[in-house]
């Protein structure tokens, strides 16, 4: 009996432990800025999807939604359909650099890109703006996945941690 009543206090300890984490851990979510509130509102119903989100060891593919950091970040130049605007904004649609070595389209993202590129015959010579102050390597993860796996595109998903190596 009395070493039942031990494993009962352990195992209870062990969960008000977990609640208290998952306290810390929610807090921590809600100062981190867009990130958490993206990855938050695209799945209300998953707290646990945003606290992952918040959580420095999560896999950012899992828990980010890629396709509404996409919706939210880059469609309104290179447009839902990731067709782009012709002249003035690439289209990612079927476009060889967002499906080629990961490395660098996450350097493009992160950092932002100027000069002529040329896609599907068109030359562009605009000015992509960096993200990686707006957005964290998670969201980055996410939405190269979504954009190299979308449109057309068949390249390999993107992971948080690929994303935290690539240095300017
Ligand atoms: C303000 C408009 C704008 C937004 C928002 C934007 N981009 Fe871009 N993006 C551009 C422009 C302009 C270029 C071409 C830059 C150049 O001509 O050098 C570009 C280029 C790119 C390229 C390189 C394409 C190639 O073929 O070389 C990728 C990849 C890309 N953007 C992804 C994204 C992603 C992902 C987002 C959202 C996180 C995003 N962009 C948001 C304007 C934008």
């Amino acid at each position: 009996m009395n070493r039942f009543s031990k494993l009962t206090l352990v195992g209870l300890a062990a969960l008000l432990a977990l609640g208290a984490c998952s306290k810390g851990q929610q807090s921590s979510s809600s100062t981190t800025t867009t990130t958490t509130e993206n990855a938050a509102s695209a799945s209300p119903a998953s707290t646990a999807g945003a606290m992952a989100a918040a959580s420095p060891a999560a896999n950012g593919v899992a828990a980010n939604d890629g396709s509404k950091v996409y919706q939210t970040n880059c469609s309104s130049c290179h447009q839902a359909n990731g067709q782009g605007v012709p002249g003035t904004f690439p289209p990612l649609a079927k476009n060889k650099t967002v499906a080629g070595p990961a490395t660098k389209v996450i350097r493009i993202v992160k950092y932002g890109l100027n000069g002529k590129v040329v896609v599907h015959g068109s030359t562009y010579n605009g000015q992509m703006p960096a993200w990686a102050t707006q957005l964290s390597n998670a969201d980055i993860a996410a939405v190269l996945t979504y954009v190299r796996s979308s449109w057309g595109n068949n390249a390999s998903a993107v992971t948080t941690a690929q994303v935290a190596a690539v240095k300017q």
